[in-house]
């Protein structure tokens, strides 16, 4: 959804519904009708369409529950949230069997509210898409890796290139990279492959595009990586819309096990898609005071725009040598944990000169042991070490 999210709110306490309207805007959404129960509720709800109900569920609990039941049939395809002061299992129980789709105990946080909405509205595309037949092109989405970071040379297409050669070459995944670099996209530079056509390409054609034609698109590593580049001239990304992202990772993810993107040290509409589209988000840091400060507001916006904690792992780069801070103190100040550490290794910038990613060039270079043993753990796979990097090394055929 590239609009925030619109709210229905129902609760006959005017003061609760104002701290709820509060809560609602702290966390982005739209407040667009506010009623009490019963009659009024369906009379909001039938005048304005709405993403969510938000309901408040009190004492004598009747009328409430009647509320829910109504609302799910004047509207059967906008879930119900309810927010009570209740948080004994009991009322829990009887507002989800009236048809509630999640239950928060108040106060209401706006962080709890927005991961509440986003989830039932996954949840309802989910249900959408299997009911239009779509439900096994959704179950077979391959894994979205988004490296993305609030600052330009912290080392965000180093890591995506050599993350995309490593899960290519250790799994024998299908893996796709994704050069979503709105302003340089060096991607195709640091591979060394000759760029025919692009995302922009892609973007053009989008009404014809499905899963077999995106492939024409896509450049051949010799590592396997298939790459979709950014546009040679950064003016092509003004045609494109985040709609036009949507679809173009979502038939990436269909068809690839993992689609690993490349992002600007900028945001906007198009890097919001991204982030919305990932199931992982890596955050890149470099360790200097200004990448630091940069990482604490791309954490607040991504709390803000409701991106799931679980779903962002920050990560330090030592892309220069300096060292003024300690590790312990990047995760405290962000007061996030560290996901990850690559050290510093003189050997990256020779091989970007080379258009060779690290991990090819060099296999036991410290940043490339890092960036396999990442790999591994991002995927899962436990192996002994010596035969891992002999077949990243393509010995072991
Ligand atoms: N761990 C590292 N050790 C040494 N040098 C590194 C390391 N990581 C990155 N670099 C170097 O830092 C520079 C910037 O890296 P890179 O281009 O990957 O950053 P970026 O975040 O993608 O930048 P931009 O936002 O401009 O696209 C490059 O010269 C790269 O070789
Ligand atoms: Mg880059």
């Amino acid at each position: 959804m590239a609009r925030n999210p619109e709210v229905v709110t129902v609760d006959p306490d005017l003061g609760s519904r104002a701290e709820t309207k509060r809560a609602v805007q702290i966390a982005h959404f739209t407040v667009v009708g506010e009623g009490g129960y019963g009659v009024e509720a369906v009379t909001v709800a039938k005048e304005r369409p709405s993403d969510v109900f938000l309901v408040s569920v009190e004492e004598p609990v009747a009328l409430a529950l009647q509320t829910i039941e109504s609302l799910a049939d004047v509207a059967p395809g906008i879930p119900t949230i309810v927010y009570s002061s209740l948080a004994d299992a009991q009322s829990v129980r009887r507002a989800m069997v009236a048809g509630a789709r999640d239950y928060l105990v108040k106060p209401l946080k706006p962080e709890d509210l927005s991961r509440a909405v986003y989830g039932v509205l996954e949840q309802e595309e989910k249900k959408r898409l299997r009911a239009d037949g779509q439900g096994t092109e959704a179950s077979a989405r391959g894994t979205v890796i988004t490296v993305f970071g609030a600052k330009g040379g912290i080392g965000k297409t180093t890591i995506s290139t050599n993350l995309a050669v490593t899960l290519a070459k250790m799994t024998g995944a299908n893996v796709c990279l994704l050069d979503m670099d709105t302003r340089f996209g060096d991607v195709a530079i640091m591979m060394d492959v000759a760029v025919e056509s692009s995302i922009a390409d892609v973007a053009r054609k989008i009404e014809e595009i499905d899963r077999d034609k995106i492939r024409d698109y896509l450049v051949k590593h010799h590592s396997g990586v298939s790459i979709l580049p950014a546009p040679l001239h950064p003016t092509e990304w003004r045609n494109m819309t985040p709609q036009h992202i949507e679809r173009i990772v979502e038939l990436l993810a269909q068809t690839h096990d993992y689609v690993v993107v490349d992002t600007p040290g900028t945001f906007n509409e198009l890097i919001a898609a991204t982030l919305e589209l990932a199931n992982l988000i890596l955050l890149v840091t470099s360790m200097d005071i200004a990448s630091i400060k940069d990482t604490a507001l791309a954490l607040e916006m991504l709390r803000a725009a409701g991106v799931s904690e679980d779903k962002v792992k920050l990560m330090i780069n030592h892309s220069t040598a300096a060292n003024s801070l300690r590790e312990e103190d990047v995760s405290r100040v962000l007061e996030y944990d560290v996901f990850w550490r690559i050290p510093h290794d003189l050997s990256v910038s020779s091989s970007t000169q080379l258009g060779q990613p690290i991990v090819v060039a060099k296999p036991y270079a410290r940043v490339s042991r890092s960036i396999i043993e990442l790999a591994h753990a991002l995927t899962g796979t436990r192996q002994e070490k010596r035969g891992f990097l002999d077949r990243v090394l393509g010995r072991s055929a």
